[in-house]
């Protein structure tokens, strides 16, 4: 037996709660900008996706402050900029998510706080995490007013200027053909309710990837008459 959830008779918080624990794993952006000041700021966000690849667009969704409904440092901070640089959540950040997500006031580096180093980017004036092992630098290309007036968000759309990759999650060092080694690179995916997961070698498995279009499915074990193309 099924059982049909329907989003219109459920709180906005347990409607978002659920769609967390079903749209999973996701990657997790832990995004690293300044204010004007000079004050780092690091933090992560899991509503987050690649778009598109020309030009190379990214996504992240981000809501308000839980403490007093006021709009999040990152988010501030990569408006007043211009820009943000998105460090890939590996092994090094899974100990501190959930401390780097706590809202602290604004002139605290969080990044310091947990021993991580800011470093100056290539081509954005948003800091880089030194210890993360690859970065997305983004300029803010568009942004998405969402959601009600009880929960408004935005949907920030940022275009990557350049991806830096340290050569310890690079399998092949040939940039015109970037492979980027899994296992070495560690991510940590946000799963529902208080979950996270690794990917750790148990974890992972291929599939070779077959062509997509057009169709021809002979051989195929699905394959019928009416799918094949003439
Ligand atoms: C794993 C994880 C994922 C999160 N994803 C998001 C997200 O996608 N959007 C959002 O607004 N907040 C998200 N948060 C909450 C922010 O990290 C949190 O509000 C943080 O205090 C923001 O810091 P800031 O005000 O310094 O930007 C997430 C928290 C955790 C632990």
């Amino acid at each position: 037996m099924k059982q049909v959830y329907e989003f219109a008779s459920h709180s906005a918080g347990t409607n978002q709660g659920l769609l967390s624990q079903l749209v999973v794993p996701r990657p997790v952006a832990m995004v690293s900008t300044r204010d004007a000041t000079g004050v780092g700021n690091l933090a992560p966000f899991s509503y987050y996706l690649p778009i598109t690849g020309d030009p190379p667009l990214v996504g992240i969704c981000f809501g308000l402050r839980e403490s007093d409904r006021g709009t999040k440092g990152s988010y501030d901070n990569l408006m007043a900029a211009g820009d943000f640089v998105i460090n890939v959540c590996s092994e090094i950040f899974a100990a501190h998510i959930e401390d780097l997500a706590k809202e602290y006031p604004a002139d605290i580096d969080e990044a310091s706080l947990h021993g991580f180093t800011l470093v100056d980017s290539h081509r954005v004036s948003s800091p880089s995490v030194a210890e993360a092992p690859a970065q997305l630098e983004c300029i803010v290309h568009k942004t998405l007013s969402l959601g009600t007036a009880r929960a408004p968000v935005v949907f920030v759309v940022g275009e990557v200027l350049c991806a830096v990759i340290d050569d310890s999650v690079l399998e092949s060092p040939d940039l015109d053909h970037p492979l980027i080694d899994l296992h070495a690179l560690a991510p940590i995916g946000r799963s529902g309710a208080r979950s996270f997961i690794r990917a750790i070698p148990d974890a992972i498995y291929h599939q070779e990837r077959i062509p997509y279009g057009p169709p021809s499915f002979k051989g195929q074990p699905f394959a019928t008459e009416s799918h094949v193309a003439v």
